[in-house]
């Protein structure tokens, strides 16, 4: 059955995969509606995601043509907000219930699951501050797909990889099914 997902997508370079994973939930007859950090348009293009999307892209709480509150707007039916990729900082705001953008204040505003793919260098996600976001989040309920271990963008190795578009959109499904 056809179902409304929020996809989060932040700055991290692994941004770009986010416009296939779109095009795997649209395939399946999904609808995505994609929402970036402001940081994260410079590694996506909002045009790629709304067109790929056919959904409008939503960033900024305070401009565009929206009229309402975008924040409680957003949230109406959705069956789930999937946040890939999530940089160490969007995750961070999540366990400190900092809503400062668009994002994060959806994610305080969601009834539905909170499905988070997190990717970053191995340092930062081994860092205790990364370790203790993700505990607690976890402890709220939040579902994390784990990063996988390799070669990141800087040539440091470890995990911290944005696991791949089909392990995310299985998961999420997954979480959708339930
Ligand atoms: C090219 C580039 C790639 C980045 N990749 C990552 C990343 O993979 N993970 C991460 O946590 N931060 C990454 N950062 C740092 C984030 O962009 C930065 O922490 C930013 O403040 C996060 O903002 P956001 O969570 O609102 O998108 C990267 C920065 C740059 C310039």
């Amino acid at each position: 059955m056809k179902k409304k997902i929020i996809l989060g997508i932040t700055s991290s370079i692994a941004a770009y995969r986010a416009c296939d994973l779109v095009r795997l939930f649209v395939k399946d007859g999904h609808s995505v509606f994609p929402v970036l950090t402001m940081h994260a348009e410079h590694l996506v293009s909002p045009l790629a995601l709304e067109t790929l999307s056919g959904n409008p892209v939503f960033s900024d709480m305070y401009t565009g043509d929206r009229r309402g509150m975008g924040h409680i707007d957003l949230k109406r039916d959705a069956s789930l907000l999937l946040v890939a990729p999530a940089t160490a900082n969007i995750i961070g705001k999540f366990a400190c219930g900092i809503a400062d953008d668009l994002l994060s204040t959806t994610y305080l505003s969601v009834t539905c699951p909170v499905l988070i793919a997190p990717a970053m260098n191995p340092n930062m996600y081994a860092h205790p501050a990364v370790r203790e976001n993700i505990a607690r989040l976890k402890s709220w309920g939040v579902r994390f797909i784990e990063p996988e271990e390799g070669e990141v963008a800087c040539g440091d190795w470890g995990a911290g990889k944005l696991a791949d578009n089909e392990t995310i959109y299985r998961a999420a499904v997954d979480v959708i099914a339930r």
